[in-house]
């Protein structure tokens, strides 16, 4: 008897030590100090850039640079997340692993729906993704055509890939920096278009099955920004009152506008061989330093919907984040504007955020003297909100992001100059790497009387998204305790025509 009552009070004890080490888990998860809580990242160790974004059967994959040992870069693996909405994730077993043609770099996604790859067994259609491998043996022998261009083919939706036996299937032609394949299908002519980094521009190539590549054109060598390298390209059609343009994104880095990476784009025309901007013109999507290596999902229709990393590589590597390092921006709807400076790109958050509000306030006609607080109504919001201003009349202005340890973020509005700035000199922990601190600026991109602008805040990052998304800035940092404060400050008699608050549920809970 004495023994049975013994042994039902150990299957007890270990059933409740059980369920509270697996709740505890679950609680853990995602809480750290930094942890965005309505971005993806990792549950743990080093992410890069957004990699393979395809939506197919209800779900948008992400896939991403991932080293799944340290929290510094290290040999690239793709790692794997899903989302049924953009905006809660689901993180997968990691989706491919280097071998022995290299490391696994960036790349993309495709739906072969027509089985031009052969891919497809017994009628299931294959995803393919086209990346870069990376011989790292190769690139410290000094050679120069360390990087190539690779297969993986899916037949279950994803989940699990196989790399094509044939790989490498574009082979480098001597050019150190080659890679970054983004891949569309080419409905006029059917045929597959990638979209190659080559050093300083954009090649080019076709392929009637992914497998054989023809070069194309060339394009960018006397055009656009130049400070750095160029990676991470992606091309789409884009429609502006039923006339398709189309759109070249090229990220950069280092020589961004406001120091190292950063994502610049052309707008033209593309007629399956060659892409023809419409001016000279410099053009950045995000004038932000942490949004990077941004580029839009495949097969989603006539909807465009772009992703970047939120960091930058000056100090990717030093961020004072532990277990996991880096996180991905929020997904962003990509429109065509017609302004006085041309024809422009706008970006807006996902209308999908909306699953995950809390509750709004709303005032009309706020009139700012020198200073309005509304830190009571961001009580309760845990540092994650939408805040979305309204000015019929446009002056300087400035949101205030502060906690009581004199660290503030400030993001605001030059009249004089013209210009939106997020200044985080003053927002926390810093000395981490020599240029983090600093104030950036970006243009104001239109002329209207009225602006508005939309602030996208976390836990330690916020976008803005000013004009309708006619200016973006992406800004990350590490105030050392949250900031739960927030005000609107003006020297100039502001009335804010409207203002919308809302509060944003965690994505992990
Ligand atoms: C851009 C990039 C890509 C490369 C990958 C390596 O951030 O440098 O060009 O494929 O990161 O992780």
């Amino acid at each position: 008897m004495k023994t049975k009552c013994g042994i039902l009070m150990l299957i007890a004890f270990i059933t409740v030590t059980c369920i509270c080490n697996a709740q505890d888990r679950i609680q853990k998860k995602y809480t750290e100090q930094y942890r965005p809580q309505l971005h993806f990242s990792p549950k743990a160790h080093w992410t890069n850039d957004p990699n393979g974004m395809v939506y197919y059967k209800g779900a948008y994959h992400l896939f991403f640079q991932y080293y799944p040992k340290d929290i510094i870069w290290g040999p690239m693996h793709w790692g794997h997340a899903v989302s049924k909405d953009l905006v809660h994730w689901k993180e997968l077993p990691i989706a491919l692993y280097p071998d022995s043609l290299g490391y696994i770099f960036s790349g993309s996604a495709v739906v072969d729906s027509n089985n031009t790859s052969g891919f497809g067994k017994k009628g299931k259609i294959p995803m393919v993704a086209i990346f870069t491998h990376h011989d790292p043996k190769g690139e410290k022998e000094g050679r120069d055509n360390f990087q190539n261009e690779s297969l993986a083919y899916s037949l279950d939706n994803g989940n699990t890939w196989i790399k094509y036996k044939g790989n490498p299937v574009l082979k480098n032609p001597g050019i150190k920096d080659f890679r970054d394949p983004k891949v569309m299908w080419y409905a006029k002519e059917k045929k597959w278009v990638m979209t190659l980094a080559t050093l300083d521009h954009i090649t080019f190539y076709s392929s009637p099955n992914l497998k054989d590549w023809k070069k194309e054109s060339e394009f960018g060598k006397e055009i656009g920004a130049h400070g750095g390298v160029w990676e991470c390209p992606d091309l789409f059609p884009l429609k502006l009152n039923g006339k398709t343009y189309w759109i070249l994104i090229v990220n950069l880095n280092p020589g961004g506008p406001n120091g190292g990476s950063a994502t610049q784009y052309f707008t033209g025309s593309f007629d399956g061989n060659k892409f023809t901007p419409v001016d000279t013109q410099t053009r950045w999507l995000d004038y932000g330093p942490d949004e990077y290596a941004g580029i839009t999902w495949s097969n989603t229709g006539n909807r465009k919907i772009f992703l970047g990393w939120m960091s930058n590589w000056e100090y990717a590597n030093q961020v004072p984040t532990k277990v996991w390092r880096n996180a991905m921006t929020i997904p962003r709807e990509l429109n065509l504007e017609q302004t006085d400076n041309g024809l422009l790109l706008k970006s807006q958050p996902v209308a999908e955020l909306k699953n995950i509000y809390t509750n709004t306030t709303e005032l009309k006609n706020v009139q700012v003297n020198k200073n309005v607080n509304l830190s009571a109504r961001v009580k309760g919001f845990e540092s994650r909100y939408m805040l979305k201003l309204r000015f019929d009349k446009l002056k300087n202005y400035a949101v205030r992001l502060s906690n009581g340890k004199n660290e503030e973020l400030l993001i605001g509005y030059d009249a004089v100059k013209n210009q939106y700035y997020i200044d985080r000199t003053k927002a926390g922990k810093m000395d981490f790497q020599k240029d983090f601190a600093g104030r950036f600026t970006a243009p104001r991109l239109t002329a209207v009387k009225g602006s508005d602008i939309t602030l996208v805040v976390d836990k330690a990052s916020v976008e803005v998204f000013a004009d309708g998304g006619l200016t973006v800035m992406t800004v990350i940092y590490f105030p050392n305790s949250d900031f739960n404060n927030l005000a609107i400050t003006s020297a100039d008699m502001l009335k804010v025509s409207s203002l919308k608050l809302t509060g944003l549920h965690s994505i992990w809970k």
